[in-house]
């Protein structure tokens, strides 16, 4: 018998880290369901690499028979144990995590992509624009900043469907008695709800924005961005000035299958997180 001793462990590289095509056994540590569409999950990963990620990126999360998706982490970097992710049921995998509960397996690859460079940020005054589920990765940026230091004005515009739709409401009042000016706006009139209606560019003309110092973070639904790059522009914030997340159909994360491909961009490396200015040429993006 050789007595070479291979220095890859788990099939991955030479350093000892997991291979990123094979996944991580990881503990649903504990799960609530937060809308009638969308569940939080607290996930135990068995391999502690796992939890080196920044926000904006993503894990593959699956169920051995289910296949796996791309779902962006939502807590704060720097955490020991555990992660967080909040997934809204949209087809059978989704549905299926959806079932698990406390105790229960899923397989997790990543982090994968290019999340938010958080020492970009310092000195500016940042303002977080989120439709929909895209306060889930914004949610693991704001924390970040909330729990950093040398940020300037914080601002989030959060705009949803109805109040029901809208999530994490105890951290929304939390984060405003941390200083962040949280302004929620609604798509259209509802029964008890008496804060402003329309899209959610209706509110950024309001918005005092310093011009030269202030960065734009905008995460949701692929209609959103064009409105809400438009608004900004009015508010003189360039191309340098903002940050958006894409979204695109997924399979192997790791820049091999091209799935994700927007033009010569692999979202999933290059991404998901894009400053605007990268994506000039690339009429696909939006
Ligand atoms: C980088 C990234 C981060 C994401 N983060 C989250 C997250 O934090 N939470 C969350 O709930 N979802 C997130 N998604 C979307 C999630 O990956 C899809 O909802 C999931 O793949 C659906 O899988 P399924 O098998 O349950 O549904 P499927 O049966 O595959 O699809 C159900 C429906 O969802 C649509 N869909 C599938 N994949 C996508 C996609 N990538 N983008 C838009 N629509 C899609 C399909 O067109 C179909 O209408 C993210 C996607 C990407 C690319
Ligand atoms: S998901 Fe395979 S190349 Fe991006």
């Amino acid at each position: 018998m050789s007595s070479y001793e291979s220095p890859v462990k788990n099939n991955g590289c030479a350093c000892g880290a997991p291979s990123p095509y094979l996944p991580v056994r990881a503990t649903i540590e504990r799960t609530t369901r937060i809308s009638e569409t969308e569940r939080f999950f607290v996930i135990k990963p068995s391999d502690p690499l796992l939890l080196d990620y920044a926000p904006g990126q993503f894990f593959m999360a699956g169920i051995a028979g289910f296949g796996e998706a791309p779902i962006s982490v939502t807590s704060a970097p720097g955490r020991k144990e555990t992660f967080e992710l909040c997934i809204r049921s949209a087809g059978s995998l989704t549905n299926a995590l959806h079932r698990l509960g406390k105790g229960d397996a899923i397989l997790v690859r990543g982090p994968f992509g290019r999340g938010f460079d958080l020492d970009e940020m310092k000195g500016k005054d940042l303002l977080f624009v989120a439709g929909g589920i895209g306060i889930v990765p914004m949610r693991s940026l704001i924390k970040a900043v909330l729990g950093g230091k040398g940020y300037g004005r914080l601002t989030l515009v959060y705009g949803c469907k109805t109040p029901e739709e809208m999530l994490f409401k105890d951290e929304l009042e939390e984060w405003k008695d941390s200083g962040v000016d949280v302004r929620l706006i609604i798509d259209t009139a509802y029964p008890g709800w008496k804060g402003p209606v329309g899209v959610v560019t209706t509110l950024i003309p309001d918005l005092e924005i310093r011009e030269g110092n202030t960065l734009a973070v905008v995460i949701g639904p692929p209609v959103m961005y064009k409105f809400v790059i438009m608004s900004l522009d009015k508010k003189l914030l360039g191309p340098e000035d903002i940050f958006v997340s894409l979204e695109r159909r997924m399979k192997c994360g790791l820049g091999k299958c091209g799935h994700c491909q927007i033009n010569s961009a692999y979202v999933c490396q290059e991404g998901p997180v894009f400053k605007l200015s990268e994506l000039k040429g690339m009429h696909e993006a939006f």
